[in-house]
């Protein structure tokens, strides 16, 4: 019988291999999915490692463009933010994990996945979501909620393991941030951010940023073409969205833009705090923000803020794969239509300015909203619309002053 394991190439999952093998018996493929996480490991390291710790496979998926097209772009689309700041980079990659996994599990003829993500976080619920959407007849292995078999407490445990199953890889020993990265953000958690009331130590933790004070004292002009809800070009040059995303999050790590500090409410019920850094995805976000402000009439606009509040919610729980996903997704790319425009934005020590955005869609009407009168508007329409639009606080006011006098 052969298990598909989520493999990264880490400590964590290395130990999985030999853990696997020897407590079920399984063939196993590792699988490493690249979201655009830039891993120092080269793919031959990584053949290397997972074949020596006793893997009989592994396969490493480019799923960059496929996540940045049919994953990030709904999101931004829809505007999906949680919790009023965290732009969703990890929760958005996992069902396409999720996918992957299950797709190479069915080349194999594989009876089992098996992931490493802790039994108090979101992951395993979004891994283990996708997996049985897709999949249900699919048998999950999650060790990190096995306490009787899976007996290791620490990294140092972990070694040890590795070290008795001949595995004498160069792994560090030290206690580091969990983090996360690939294409749109890196998250971080862990060490001194486990304690609210202490300061992110930003000078360790950044990855793709700098902090705004350490960032240019003059501001960086840009400039963001959309067809239809998508980016197109970036400063005038046409490029794939992941290249813009890619190309965005290196101007907007240079300017100190979207770095997060958030305590957010986990699915499992707790809190947890984390930063994020998201500088390409905040830039690209606000562009879109700002072009929709042009081209969408108010009543789909609010309609589509309540829903993106909701998709927000529905990706970060792991329910890429439902219904209510997919509806959302459908009403969302039907206003995308004239989602067509360029936008001009500077960036300036983490502030995204405003620079000026045009559409040939765009809704606002010099004419009508000037001072001066013109013909699609007559002042005089206003008095009977204020009647009308008015007539229930009168009424209202009528009865009060009615009951004061009985
Ligand atoms: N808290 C974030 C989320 O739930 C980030 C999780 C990061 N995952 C990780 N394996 N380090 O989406
Ligand atoms: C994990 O538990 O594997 C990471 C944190 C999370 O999933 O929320």
């Amino acid at each position: 019988e052969k298990v598909v394991l989520a493999y990264s190439g880490g400590l964590d999952t290395t130990a999985l291999i030999p853990w696997l093998k020897e407590n079920f018996g399984y063939e196993i493929i590792c699988v490493c999915i690249n979201c655009g996480q830039e891993e120092e490991l080269t793919d031959d390291n990584l053949q290397e490692r997972a074949l020596s710790s006793g893997a009989s496979k592994l396969y490493i998926e480019d799923v960059v463009d496929e996540f940045a097209d049919e994953y990030i772009m709904p999101c931004v689309q829809a505007g999906a933010v949680y919790e009023h700041q965290y732009l969703l980079g990890t929760s958005m990659a996992r069902p396409l994990i999720a996918k992957r996994l299950v797709e190479i599990a069915h080349n194999e003829g594989a009876s089992a996945i098996c992931h490493g993500a802790t039994g108090k976080g979101n992951d395993q619920i979004r891994f283990e979501l996708g997996i049985k959407a897709l999949d249900p007849d699919i048998k999950i292995i999650a060790p990190w909620r096995m306490p009787e078999v899976w007996k290791m407490d620490s990294r140092e445990d972990e070694i040890q393991f590795c070290k008795d199953h001949g595995i004498d890889l160069p792994f560090s020993m030290g206690k580091g941030y969990s983090r996360d990265r690939n294409l749109w953000h890196i998250s971080h958690e862990g060490l001194e951010l486990e304690d609210p009331s202490q300061a992110p130590n930003y000078d360790n933790l950044l990855v793709l940023s700098v902090s705004p004070e350490k960032a240019p004292d003059k501001d960086t002009e840009i400039s963001i073409t959309f067809e239809a809800g998508v980016p197109k070009t970036l400063n005038g040059k046409a490029m794939k969205v992941s290249e813009i995303i890619e190309e965005l999050n290196r101007i907007g790590g240079a300017n100190g833009i979207g770095i997060i500090d958030i305590v957010e409410n986990r699915v499992v019920g707790m809190k947890s705090r984390g930063v994020y850094e998201t500088p390409g995805g905040t830039i690209l976000m606000a562009a879109h923000d700002q072009l929709e402000e042009l081209v969408l009439d108010r009543e789909t606009m609010e309609t589509k803020k309540r829903l993106g509040s909701q998709f927000a919610q529905t990706v970060y729980e792991g329910k890429w794969f439902t219904p209510l996903s997919e509806a959302i997704r459908a009403f969302v790319a039907e206003t995308q239509k004239v989602v067509t425009g360029e936008v001009k934005m500077r960036l300036y020590k983490g502030n995204i300015i405003k620079n000026g955005t045009t559409s040939p869609y765009s809704l606002y009407n010099s004419s009508l909203a000037s001072f001066t009168t013109g013909d699609l508007y007559d002042h005089r329409d206003a008095s009977g619309f204020i009647n009308l639009f008015g007539l229930p606080l009168k009424v209202r006011a009528l009865m009060k002053n009615d009951v004061k006098k009985i």
